[in-house]
């Protein structure tokens, strides 16, 4: 049986060598208290902390404090449930409406990590056909977000304009295209040159994706990061941001202009059964909704599994919000009037 963890000899060797030298270990330190964002006891000994990524010192803030307290007083320790099913809660939205207002953009998602992020984003805006035109030095979670979504990935050399203009022309003018860029890296500290690499990727027709984990709150004149300081925020399509750094806490998010961005946020598929007690109802619940204004497919036994008689409902990207709105109500009606609900 081939050892799959063989791989990782090399690594281990080094590490027992490190160790073997009489060092501590650098990547297994326990901070036993945390005395404020600068101070921790490590090892007992009371340490300055230059190393962490509580850039605006926000993890001991009152407010911030007091809001985590709250929330756990009013939702409880977790949803136990997935954003798109049972576990959106009413602090979702307003942490979203929040985003909206500081970024001045007409859309928010967040996510349970800057991680999952990149991971969700990228993945589902880019896909087999399309192309991922990326910084070489980019993030994990942005490789992995490149990867779940079998992209065409088009890797750059680091901060390169020029490197990223000839990689985008040597593409399909006509192929889904987009550059993946962060604000500031976060190894080295350096700063993307923004304004020239987003006017080369969007004169080559590409769509752009800012990482801003590392820039938010302190860069820009409102805090928005290096697109604000760089004067693009209108012409970059998707800003990726963390709470796990500058604002002290946990979680991801992307926020973005694009009309389509709400598709984002419906359920896994688009298509969504309503399920009706029996084929009665199911056909009264059709007639009512038609009545209203809205066609649906009324599906029964045997196209349906387990006996189900459903109401097949597909939403398209055209669908605007406020069709959405209007649908909700004519469900709410048509049920009213079948008795479906009181
Ligand atoms: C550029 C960049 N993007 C995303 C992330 C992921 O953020 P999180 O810690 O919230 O998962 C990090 C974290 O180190 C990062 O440096």
């Amino acid at each position: 049986m081939a050892d799959l963890f063989s791989k990782f000899d090399p690594i281990i060797e080094q590490r027992e060598a490190l160790l073997a030298a009489g060092l501590t270990d650098p990547f297994n330190l326990v901070m036993e208290k945390v005395e404020s964002p600068t101070v921790a006891l490590c090892n007992g000994k009371r340490t300055i902390l230059l190393g962490t990524y509580n850039y605006m010192g926000m993890t001991f803030d009152p407010d911030v404090v007091a809001a985590g307290k709250t929330a756990l007083d009013e939702f409880g320790s977790g949803t136990t449930g997935s954003r798109v099913l049972n576990g959106t809660y009413a602090g979702h939205r307003a942490v979203e409406q929040a985003l909206k207002d500081f970024y001045a953009m007409d859309h928010a998602m967040v996510f349970s990590t800057g991680y999952q992020a990149n991971l969700g984003v990228i993945s589902t805006i880019a896909g087999k056909d399309d192309y991922i035109i990326l910084d070489i030095d980019s993030h994990a979670s942005i490789y992995d977000g490149c990867a779940l979504g079998n992209a065409q990935i088009v890797p750059f050399r680091h901060n390169d304009v020029e490197a990223l203009d000839k990689r985008l022309k040597r593409l399909p003018p006509e192929a889904g295209k987009l550059v993946i860029l962060e604000g500031v890296y976060s190894m080295l500290g350096d700063i993307a040159p923004l304004n020239e690499m987003v006017a080369v990727s969007k004169a080559a027709g590409a769509m752009v994706l800012v990482d801003e984990a590392h820039s938010m709150g302190f860069i820009g004149e409102h805090g928005r990061g290096v697109a604000e300081a760089e004067g693009v925020m209108d012409a970059v399509d998707f800003i990726i941001g963390t709470f796990s750094k500058s604002v002290g806490t946990v979680g991801g998010f992307c926020v973005s202009n694009h009309p389509r961005f709400e598709i984002l946020h419906q359920p896994q598929s688009a298509i969504i059964a309503v399920i009706m007690p029996d084929l009665a109802t199911g056909a009264a619940m059709w007639e009512a909704l038609l009545d209203e204004g809205l066609y649906v497919n009324l599906a029964r036994p045997p196209a349906t599994p387990a006996n189900m008689t459903l109401l097949r409902c597909s939403l398209c990207a055209l669908h605007s919000e406020d069709q959405v709105g209007e649908i909700l109500g004519m469900f709410a009606a048509a049920g009213r009037a079948t008795g479906c609900i009181d």
